[in-house]
C-alpha cells in the first residue's frame, strides 16, 4: 500500500514554454446551440474454550434475533431482501458484497468489515438521521461518488456527480447535477445525464469540464458501453443561453476514444479538463496502466472529436496501478492566485493527482511541465507519489479554475465508513466535500495547502472564545459551547517552551495509523481537541499533535484523528489516521476543524495536511455532543486559544422553476 517509494524514471528538459490562451475563434464542428475494522477478536487461550463456546452459543443467539439484517442481500438497486433462513450459521463473518470492481472500477462498497465477524448495531431512525450532514452537498437520497464537471458558468456554480438514482449503493450510474451561486447552498436540478446510448448503457462514469474562450462547453466523460468497453463521450449544453444548462446533448460520433492498442479495455477511464498548447491544440489526459505502471495517456485535439494519441506519456508510476480521476493543473508559485488550467511558464508548477484504485487515496506531486516534450518532470524523484490529498476518506477529487473568483477550488468525493447496511436503513450515502482552495504552500515550496473556501464563513452565527487556555499535562478541559455538532472551530496550541528543551528524546518510532492513538502517552503529545464527544467521553474523536524529538534535538510533528472510541457501535471504521506536517520554525500548531454531523474535515498548519474522518456515535449526538480540550502527554503542558462558532445549515433542496430563477 505504501506507494511512497515510487521512483519515476524520465529524464527531464526544462524549458517552460508558456501557452497563451487562444482567441475566440477556435473551429469546433458544431455551433454554439448547442469516499478496518480494527475488532480486536483476539480468541483466547486453549485454556477458556469453554469460554469460547459458551460465547459462541451466546453469539449465536443474537445473530438468530438479528438474522434478517445480517443475512439480507442488497442489491445493485439497493433494494434490501431478506434471504431465506437456514443458509446462515452463527459463525459466518457479515457478507459483503463488492461494487465495481467486476466492471473495472474501484472498489466501491465499504469492505472495512470483510471477513471478520461483526455484531450489526441496532441503529434506528434516532441515530441514523442525525449522521445526515447540514452544509455539506448531498443528495436527496440514494447513493453518490465523484465530483464530475465542475464549473462557473453564467453566474452559477455547476456540480455534477456520480449518481445512482435506485438505491443507496454504487450501481445504475448516472450523472446528478446542482448549481450554486456561493458553493454553499444548493438546488437540485434533474438528472444531466444518463445511461441511454449503448456507448454508455452501463454506466455514465466520470468526466471533466472544459470552458472554451469563446464560451462553448465542453464535457467529456467516461461510458461504460454494451459491450463493457471503457470509451471517451462528448457531450455539451443544449442551450448556452440557460445558464442553469439543464439539457445536455451527446455529441452523435460518440464514443469519441477507444482503449487504444496495448490498453485493457477497462483501464481507460475518467478525462481530464484540457489545457490549450502552443501548437494550438487542446491536450487532455486519460489514466491507465500497464502491468502494474500507472500512466497519463495525452490526447492531442482541436474540435474534441477528433483526438491524437501523442507518443510517450505525461508520466508514469512504477508500481501504482490504475490511475483514477487525474487531475491536473497548475500553481503560482508566487500569487495566492489560482490559476487557469492552460497557463504555464516561469513561475508555475504543474500538480499531477491520481486517485490510486489499489488503495483507494488520493495522491499528488509537484513539478514542472515541458509542453513541448509532452512530459512533466517531478520536482523531487526520490517521494514519487508520496503526498496526499487527505489522510482520511477522501477520493476521486477534481479541482476547477473558478473564474468568478480566480482561484483554484478542489472537490472530493467523501465515502461512508459504516455498514452497507446501515447506508441502505437510512437512504443515501456519501458526502462531497466541503469544496477547498488550493493553493502552492509558499514557505516551504514543498506541498499544497487546501483550505475551506472562504463562503463557509457566512454560515457562522455565535462563537466563543477562549483565551490561553492552560491544558496541564495529562489531563481535559470541557469547552462550553452547549451542542458541538455544527461547528468551526480555528485553534492555535504552544507547547511549553521549558518541558520541550528538557526532553531529551521522545517517541521517535511514532506513527499515527501504528500508534494506540491518543490513549498513547508521549513526552510531548498527543494535545488537540476531542469533538463530537459526549460528557462521559465514552464516544469521543481526538484530533491531534504528537511530537517526536530526535537526539539531535529535531523536532518531527504529527497530525492525526483517532477514531477508535469515536462510536460503541462495533460494525463502523475505527481506524487512526494522519501522517507527519512540516512546521516551521516561530510557526504555532494550527488546526482548523469543520465538524458537520458524521463528518469531521480537519487543516492542520493552515492546511498542509488534511484529514477527513465520518464519525457514527451512539451517545455524543444531538444535544449530548460537546468539545474538549486535551492534552495526554506526560510532561509538556500546552496553552491553547480558540474560537468556536455554531454553524447555519445550508438550503439545499430542489431547484422550484418558478421562484428559483
Ligand atoms: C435509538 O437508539 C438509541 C441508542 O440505543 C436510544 O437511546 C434511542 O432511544 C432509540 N430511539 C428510538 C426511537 O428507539
Ligand atoms: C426495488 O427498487 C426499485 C427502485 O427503487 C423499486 O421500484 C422496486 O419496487 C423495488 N423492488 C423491491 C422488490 O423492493
Ligand atoms: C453494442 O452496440 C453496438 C452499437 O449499437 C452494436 O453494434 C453491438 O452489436 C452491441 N453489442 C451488443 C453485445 O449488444
Ligand atoms: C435557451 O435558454 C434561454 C434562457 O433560459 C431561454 O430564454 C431560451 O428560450 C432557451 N432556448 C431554447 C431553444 O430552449
Ligand atoms: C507486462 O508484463 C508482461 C508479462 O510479464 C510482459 O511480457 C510485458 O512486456 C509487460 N509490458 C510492459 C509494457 O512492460
Ligand atoms: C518562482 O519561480 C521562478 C521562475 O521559475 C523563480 O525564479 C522564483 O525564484 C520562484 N519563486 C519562489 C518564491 O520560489
Ligand atoms: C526530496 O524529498 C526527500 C524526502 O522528503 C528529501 O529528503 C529530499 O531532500 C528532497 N530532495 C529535494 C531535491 O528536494
Ligand atoms: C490518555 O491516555 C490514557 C492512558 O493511555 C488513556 O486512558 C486516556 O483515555 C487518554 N486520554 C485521551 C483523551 O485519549
Ligand atoms: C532527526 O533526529 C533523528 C533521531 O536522531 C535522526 O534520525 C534524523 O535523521 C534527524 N532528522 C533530521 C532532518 O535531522
Amino acid at each position: 500500500m505504501v506507494v511512497s517509494s515510487l521512483l519515476p524514471s524520465f529524464s527531464s528538459k526544462h524549458e517552460n514554454p508558456a501557452a497563451t490562451l487562444p482567441s475566440s475563434s477556435t473551429p469546433l464542428l458544431y455551433g454554439p446551440r448547442p469516499g478496518e475494522l480494527d475488532l480486536e477478536r483476539r480468541w483466547p487461550p486453549k485454556r477458556a474454550a469453554l469460554v469460547v463456546i459458551f460465547g459462541l452459543l451466546l453469539l449465536a443467539l443474537f445473530l438468530t434475533i438479528l438474522i434478517a439484517d445480517l443475512n439480507s442481500e442488497i442489491h445493485a438497486n439497493g433494494n434490501v431482501s431478506l434471504a431465506t433462513s437456514g443458509s446462515s450459521t452463527a459463525s459466518e463473518p457479515l457478507k459483503l458484497v463488492s461494487r465495481g470492481v467486476s466492471s473495472g472500477v474501484s472498489e466501491k462498497a465499504n469492505q472495512v468489515f470483510a471477513g471478520v465477524n461483526v455484531v450489526s448495531f441496532p441503529w434506528n431512525n434516532t441515530l441514523l438521521s442525525w449522521q445526515r450532514t447540514a452544509y455539506h452537498f448531498q443528495p436527496e437520497k440514494n447513493w453518490m461518488n465523484d465530483p464530475n464537471g465542475p464549473m462557473y458558468y453564467k453566474g452559477w456554480y455547476h456540480f455534477f456527480y456520480q449518481y445512482n438514482p435506485n438505491g443507496a449503493v454504487w450501481g445504475d450510474i448516472v450523472w446528478g447535477h446542482a448549481v450554486s451561486k456561493d458553493l454553499i447552498h444548493w438546488l437540485h436540478l434533474p438528472l444531466a445525464m444518463v445511461a441511454d446510448e449503448w456507448y454508455d448503457m452501463n454506466g455514465v462514469w466520470t468526466g471533466s469540464a472544459t470552458i472554451l474562450p469563446d464560451g462553448q462547453v465542453i464535457m467529456l466523460y467516461t461510458g461504460f458501453t454494451n459491450e463493457s468497453v471503457q470509451v471517451q463521450n462528448l457531450a455539451y449544453p443544449a442551450n448556452l443561453s440557460d445558464p442553469l444548462l439543464l439539457n445536455w446533448v451527446k455529441y452523435s460520433g460518440n464514443p469519441v476514444l477507444r482503449p487504444p492498442p496495448g490498453i485493457d479495455s477497462q483501464d481507460f477511464r475518467d478525462p481530464t479538463t484540457a489545457w490549450y498548447t502552443s501548437d494550438g491544440k487542446w491536450n487532455i489526459a486519460v489514466g491507465s496502466k500497464v502491468n502494474k505502471t500507472g500512466i497519463t495517456l495525452i490526447y492531442s485535439t482541436e474540435d474534441f472529436k477528433n483526438f491524437e494519441l501523442l507518443d510517450g506519456v505525461l508520466y508514469a508510476f512504477p508500481g501504482a496501478g490504475m490511475l483514477e480521476c487525474v487531475d491536473f493543473f497548475p500553481v503560482s508559485n508566487t500569487s495566492i492566485e489560482g490559476l487557469d488550467t492552460s497557463i504555464n511558464g516561469p513561475g508555475v508548477k504543474h500538480v499531477i493527482k491520481t486517485s490510486l484504485d489499489e488503495n483507494r487515496n488520493d495522491y499528488y506531486a509537484l513539478g514542472t511541465y515541458d509542453e513541448k516534450a509532452g512530459k512533466w518532470v517531478p520536482d523531487n524523484t526520490t517521494i514519487g507519489l508520496g503526498l496526499r490529498y487527505d489522510y482520511g476518506m477522501f477520493y476521486a477529487s477534481k479541482s476547477f479554475y473558478d473564474l468568478h473568483k480566480g482561484r483554484r477550488v478542489l472537490w472530493g468525493w467523501i465515502q461512508e465508513s459504516d455498514s452497507e447496511i446501515a447506508d441502505v436503513k437510512k437512504g443515501w450515502a456519501s458526502v462531497q466535500s466541503i469544496p477547498r482552495t488550493v493553493l502552492l504552500d509558499t514557505k516551504t515550496g514543498t506541498n499544497l495547502l487546501q483550505w475551506p473556501v472562504e463562503e463557509v464563513d457566512s454560515l457562522r452565527l455565535t462563537s466563543k472564545v477562549f483565551d490561553k487556555v492552560e491544558v496541564k499535562a495529562g489531563s481535559v478541559v470541557p469547552l462550553d459551547v452547549g451542542t458541538a455538532t455544527q461547528v468551526d472551530i480555528v485553534a492555535e496550541f504552544e507547547l511549553d517552551k521549558e518541558a520541550l528543551e528538557r526532553t531529551a528524546q521522545s517517541n521517535v518510532e511514532f506513527s499515527c495509523s501504528s500508534s494506540g492513538g491518543a490513549a498513547e502517552r508521549g513526552a510531548l503529545g498527543p494535545f488537540g481537541l476531542l469533538v463530537v464527544a459526549d460528557e462521559g467521553l465514552n464516544e469521543q474523536t481526538p484530533v491531534y499533535f504528537y511530537i517526536a524529538k530526535g537526539t539531535d534535538g529535531n523536532l518531527t510533528t504529527f497530525f492525526c484523528v483517532d477514531q477508535t472510541r469515536s462510536s460503541e457501535a462495533t460494525d463502523v471504521n475505527k481506524k487512526i489516521y494522519g501522517s507527519t506536517i512540516p512546521v516551521l520554525k516561530d510557526e504555532k500548531f494550527s488546526v482548523r476543524l469543520l465538524v458537520d454531523h458524521s463528518i469531521i474535515e480537519s487543516f492542520a498548519q493552515g492546511g498542509r495536511t488534511c484529514i477527513t474522518s465520518r464519525v457514527y456515535p451512539t451517545n455524543a449526538i444531538y444535544g449530548a455532543a460537546r468539545i474538549f480540550l486535551f492534552n495526554n502527554a506526560t510532561e509538556a503542558s500546552v496553552t491553547s486559544s480558540l474560537r468556536i462558532w455554531q454553524m447555519n445549515s445550508a438550503f439545499i433542496r430542489p431547484f422550484r422553476p418558478e421562484q428559483d430563477h
